[in-house]
């Protein structure tokens, strides 16, 4: 159905984005929507709609980057059915396998026209422009200006009841870890000035945004300046951030063990407005296979952090990513992880089979784990996990909290909200709207959601 507007034909063209991989995508890709928008474009989820399709691509494990080329052969039959009603269409892939691949990925898949990096996007109205006139763009170069400073800024936010922002710090990672690809896809850590952070906070808080989560590959490496010259890490940021009138809670991920200093610590201990709430993978439990994945830390330093953390902040809920099946890992091995798991007991986890990947040095180890035997591992972690996870659930259960709620549930009447663990509470809402935080009662757990009922 074409729809009747007075706006001149170059101000309609619509784009579809598709976004894979972690959350820093996910703000990646609503900043391209805003860099789009200001050059014409409106977003649409209709992807036959679309004039122009942008997938913004992960490369973290092999399926994650097979699903673009598998996604991009889909598009074919749409791209031509469109121009058989003379309709053309720009196919632009963006982020990590971008970054990855790069021409490689014109060589695969002959429809695509731009090919656009994590640091290059802010150029990407210029690429399509060039791509307009026939020329296949490749730009994944690394930027020698910010790309912040070329975002447009005015638009953040403005979406209706957006309670909740990602807001990306810093970039990039230094670590090396040798079964991941994020140093070469993200390059090095770079921090994002203090200044333009708290201004992009400050523009959220007066959108109507009430929750914010810091992002940054080690979001907990970031360094800044205070406005008098300080030295800041992450947690000062923290201190300063929580005095925005507006916002009333602060999440940051992903952290790194390596990373979390004492100013941190107290951020924890005495911010109220700081989620009890921890992203901090380990990997694996054995010391062998930290050492082999260049974590730079033992189980036992692992364990006496979070051990530290809980003193900090006793109510606090850890999250964690682990990798089962790294090259060598061997039963015993894997036997350490489920033991740590089994005292940590995260709230939330993301498990993975160990993925080879191509430029990584533990793609070129000996002694791979056979698909079988991943697979297997994987599974009774998982089961761990989700136990874990469910119990904790129903430890809720009677337990009064704050909701931020974010959403309309499914049945009228009903709202969804996020616990300070970020557990998603379904609530009846009665004269409450999205955006407040209220007072709730638990009442029933299951491993994905709360049930509440409202308290005066
Ligand atoms: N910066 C974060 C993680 C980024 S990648 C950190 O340091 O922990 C997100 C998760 O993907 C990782 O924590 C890891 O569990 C998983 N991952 C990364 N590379 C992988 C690979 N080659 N195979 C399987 N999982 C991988
Ligand atoms: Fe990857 Fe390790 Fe850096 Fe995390 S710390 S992004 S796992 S290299
Ligand atoms: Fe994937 Fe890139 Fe994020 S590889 S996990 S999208 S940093």
């Amino acid at each position: 159905m074409s729809e009747q507007t007075t706006l001149p034909v170059d101000n309609q063209r619509k784009v579809f984005i598709k976004t894979y991989g972690c959350q820093m995508n996910v703000y990646d890709s609503e900043r391209m929507g805003e860099a789009l928008a200001a050059d014409g474009y409106r977003q649409t989820e209709v992807i036959e709609d679309a004039d122009l399709i942008l997938l913004n691509t992960c490369h973290i494990r092999e399926k994650a980057a097979e699903k673009v080329y598998s996604a991009l052969g889909r598009y074919r039959d749409l791209k031509a059915e469109r121009l058989k009603q003379g309709r053309e269409t720009m196919i632009g892939v963006a982020g990590c396998v971008a970054q990855a691949e790069g021409e490689e990925i014109l060589r695969r898949a002959p429809d695509v026209d731009v090919v656009i990096g994590p640091q290059t996007y802010h150029r990407l109205p210029e690429a399509l422009r060039k791509a307009k006139t026939g020329e296949r763009v490749v730009d994944t170069e690394y930027a020698v200006e910010d790309k912040f400073d070329y975002l447009p800024k005015k638009e953040r936010g403005v979406r209706p009841k957006n309670v909740s922002a990602f807001l990306t710090v810093q970039e990039g990672c230094d670590k090396f870890c040798t079964f991941c690809v994020v140093p070469y896809t993200r390059g090095s850590e770079i921090s994002r000035s203090t200044k333009q952070i708290v201004d992009e906070a400050r523009r959220l808080a007066e959108n109507g945004v009430r929750e914010i989560t810091l992002l940054g590959q080690n979001v907990n490496a970031w360094h800044g300046e205070s406005a008098d010259g300080a030295d800041w890490g992450l947690g000062d940021l923290l201190f300063h951030l929580a005095e925005i009138e507006g916002i009333a809670r602060l999440r940051y991920t992903t952290s790194h063990p390596r990373d979390m200093d004492d100013r941190l610590m107290q951020a924890h201990r005495d911010l109220p407005k700081l989620m009890p709430y921890l992203h901090l993978p380990v990997q694996a439990g054995s010391d062998r296979i930290l050492k082999a994945m260049n974590r730079r830390h033992t189980a036992e330093e692992y364990l006496a952090l979070i051990e530290r953390i809980r003193a900090a902040r006793p109510d606090i809920a850890m999250s964690g990513d682990f990798i089962v099946g790294f090259p060598g890992e061997t039963e015993e091995d894997f036997q350490a992880t489920l033991a740590l798991v089994e005292k940590v007991r995260y709230v939330q986890a993301f498990s993975f089979k160990y993925s080879p990947r191509p430029g990584t040095p533990g793609a070129e180890l000996g002694d791979q784990v056979p698909e079988a035997e991943k697979a297997d591992r994987l599974q009774r972690l998982q089961a761990m996990l989700t136990r874990h996870q469910l119990e904790f659930a129903q430890s809720r259960i009677g337990m009064e909290m704050d909701i931020l709620l974010e959403k309309p549930g499914r049945n009228p009447g009903q709202l969804i909200g996020r616990s300070p663990w970020l557990q998603s509470v379904v609530i009846d809402g009665g004269e409450a709207e999205i955006g407040d935080l209220v007072r709730v009662r638990i009442t029933d757990a299951a491993t994905n959601s709360l049930a509440g009922v409202r308290i005066a």
